[in-house]
């Protein structure tokens, strides 16, 4: 019986396969319930007891073995045949190249700027690392003051002085600290903000900034400014509301909604029902940070506002999760590709 065993084992060590159906009958003669080994396989009841645990063992073995081996006959007969080497036929089409394409984000901070840069905005960019000056004392957030804690920041650990910009607002000051009025510009950029993240939070994101300074420049500016840009984006019926709100940096603030345009304002689940979707905030530029950036604010005002590209992003293309532009997930991607 052992000799059977090993008999078998030569076969399958030799065995070479160059065709499918040379395949099937390696198949048939090894493995399939009538191969030589399930034969011997019921051929254990006719050995001695004493020698039945080394039989069977060895049979096993040999089971094995013929499995291993038809696996690597068969991948390489695939690639045999899925590489022809002979005569390629150089008329066919080539494998597509695959291009890569924008991400989201920036194509949404594009089309943003082309709307802006038509009503006369230039763009401006600042530092990710910024000190507490930028961020919160020349925007008019006092020391000690709970508003400090409306956007949890990230603080360096050697220097609290330093920390990671939790808004673009950063950036209005760096243009009034280092120019003249006129200012109007838009400021695109990362912030970041100690959040748990989630569907609807993200420890960072980008914002695209506004500030427009001048003489006589009044609260009707900035509504004019938002309404162009949202029938620009969102469509030619999007209707816009001021809701009011506060920020240190601006006096008086408001929160700035669109009318739902997947629903037109009847209420669906992007708007919670309520026809509306905010945006962004804004505000006319408190005089004190006007000040602090040495602008006399008797003769300059302004208006400055910020929306979230994410949440921008997200209503557009009626993203439900924002983890997702952080990801790199290449199907999440490719769907923008030619956008
Ligand atoms: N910086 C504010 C925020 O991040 C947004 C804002 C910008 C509000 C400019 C008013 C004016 O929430």
């Amino acid at each position: 019986m052992f000799d059977q065993v090993e008999k078998v084992h030569k076969e399958l060590a030799q065995v070479l396969v160059a065709n499918a159906s040379e395949l099937e009958a390696f198949r048939i003669r090894f493995i399939s319930k009538k191969s030589v080994i399930t034969g011997l396989f019921d051929a254990f009841k006719t050995v001695p007891n004493d020698q039945k645990k080394a039989f069977g063992e060895a049979l096993n073995e040999l089971k094995k073995e013929a499995n291993t081996k038809f696996k690597s006959l068969a991948a390489n007969l695939q690639s045999i045949t899925t590489h022809p080497s002979e005569h390629p036929d150089v008329s066919l089409p080539s494998t597509p190249f695959q291009i890569g394409g924008l991400h989201p984000i920036n194509i949404v901070k594009n089309r943003m700027i082309e709307i802006f840069e038509r009503q006369g905005f230039n763009v401006s960019e600042g530092p990710e690392m910024e000190d507490d000056w930028h961020n919160f004392t020349a925007l008019n957030f006092p020391n000690n003051h709970p508003a400090r804690e409306m956007q949890d920041t990230y603080f360096l650990e050697k220097d609290p002085d330093r920390l990671l910009r939790t808004h673009t607002s950063t950036v209005q000051i760096r243009l009034m600290e280092h120019g003249k009025p006129p200012f109007r510009s838009i400021m695109p950029g990362r912030v970041y903000r100690n959040e748990a993240i989630s569907a609807r939070a993200h420890c960072f994101f980008h914002q695209v900034e506004g500030l427009y300074i001048d003489r006589n420049v009044g609260f009707k500016d900035l509504k004019q400014s938002i309404y162009h840009f949202s029938r620009e984006f969102f469509g030619k019926d999007t209707q816009i509301r001021f809701r009011p709100s506060y920020f240190p940096f601006t006096e008086p603030s408001a929160e700035v909604d669109i009318s739902c345009f997947i629903c037109k304002g009847k209420g669906c689940k992007i708007c919670k029902n309520s026809g509306w979707v905010e945006i962004g905030g804004s505000g006319m530029v408190d005089p004190n940070v006007l000040q602090n950036c040495r602008i006399d604010s008797k003769e300059f005002s302004g208006f400055a506002f910020g929306m979230g590209i994410e949440r921008i992003a997200m209503l557009k293309y009626e993203i439900d999760d924002i983890r997702l532009f952080s990801e790199n997930d290449v199907r999440f991607l490719r769907q923008f590709n030619g956008l």
